[in-house]
């Protein structure tokens, strides 16, 4: 067994070659690296345990550099905002979809957490847990395919009784759109059974083809309209075909699943978590919020 820091490598991936079926996971070890120099508690050593910077240093070659800084900035926003969101809701019951190795659900140690997404990554989420938070005991990771509402219903009935909070982040984007329609119905299954219950999704989840075509504009744009979708396995092509339309076909979607949004506090990042983020920078941020929504009945 290799080790990091004097603490054993959980995940090698040569060894597992094959048991990432789902390329979509392998984003997870992206947001893992980029992670790591956030400052946030357990990132660190959740990047060292993974080689998520390896990993993802294989696919992004020679632009690893200049998307790791402008990535490790965005995930930290992302991180915070969605964090401080979610204690704004009142409920310490969390259930987080597609979790991925985000380290939220270890750090709310007042929180009762499900965190819920495919095998592997479960699998390396449970070690992971057992040795950076061995006396959490309200923690708990769960399989769960985001797009079965028994698999998140039987999740979510891990938590305590009451309306729980359910967080979303880097998920829905990467999925064609009747398969986002599946997702949201699973998670509206989960509101449901919880009346009361919000729902927390970032932006980036609804990313749209009219900002995919800004992307297009510019040389490093156009880089990470390639290289995004080539860590989850899909050509730029599938990835900008899979996109909503425009903004207007956000909320169109989310009435479809009577969510009503109309009264979300969308919480602009850079306005509250500014970070000494300044000029370029907090403009290039400036667009990414993250919605609040309830089931409107
Ligand atoms: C980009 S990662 C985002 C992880 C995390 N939410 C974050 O913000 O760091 C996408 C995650 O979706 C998970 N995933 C992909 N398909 C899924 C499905 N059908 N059900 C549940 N999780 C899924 C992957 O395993 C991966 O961990």
């Amino acid at each position: 067994m290799d080790f990091v820091g004097g603490k054993p490598v959980i995940l090698n991936l040569d060894q597992r070659k094959g048991k990432m079926e789902n390329c979509l996971s392998k984003t997870a070890l992206a947001v893992a690296c980029f992670m790591q120099n956030t400052g946030i508690q357990h990132c660190q050593e959740i990047s060292a345990y993974t080689r998520a910077a390896q990993i993802t240093q294989g696919v992004l070659g020679e632009h690893f550099g200049w998307i790791i800084e402008l990535a490790t900035m965005k995930v930290k926003l992302r991180h915070l905002a969605l964090t401080s969101a979610i204690r704004a809701t009142g409920f310490k019951r969390l259930l987080e979809v597609a979790c991925g190795l985000d380290p939220r659900g270890f750090i709310l140690t007042d929180f009762a957490v499900v965190d819920t997404d495919l095998s592997p990554i479960v699998e390396l989420k449970n070690n992971i847990a057992s040795v950076l938070i061995p006396d959490h005991p309200n923690y708990r990771v769960r399989e769960a395919d985001a797009t079965y509402a028994e698999d998140l219903l039987s999740a979510s009935q891990l938590l305590p009784p009451g309306p729980i909070t359910i967080s979303i982040a880097g998920f829905l984007t990467y999925l064609p759109m009747s398969i986002k329609h599946l997702a949201m119905q699973a998670v509206t299954s989960v509101m449901d059974s919880r009346p009361g219950s919000v729902l927390l999704v970032t932006s980036e989840d609804f990313l749209t083809r009219t900002e995919l075509d800004t992307w297009n504009e510019t040389p490093k744009g156009r880089i990470l309209l390639e290289k995004i979708p080539e860590m989850a396995g899909q050509s730029s092509r599938i990835f900008y075909n899979n996109a909503f339309p425009d903004e207007d076909a956000v909320p169109k979607f989310l009435h479809m699943h009577s969510l009503d949004f109309c009264h979300n506090r969308q919480i602009d990042l850079v306005q509250d978590f500014q970070h000494g983020i300044t000029g370029a920078d907090a403009k290039k941020f400036s667009a990414a919020k993250i919605w609040e929504m309830r089931r409107a009945w």
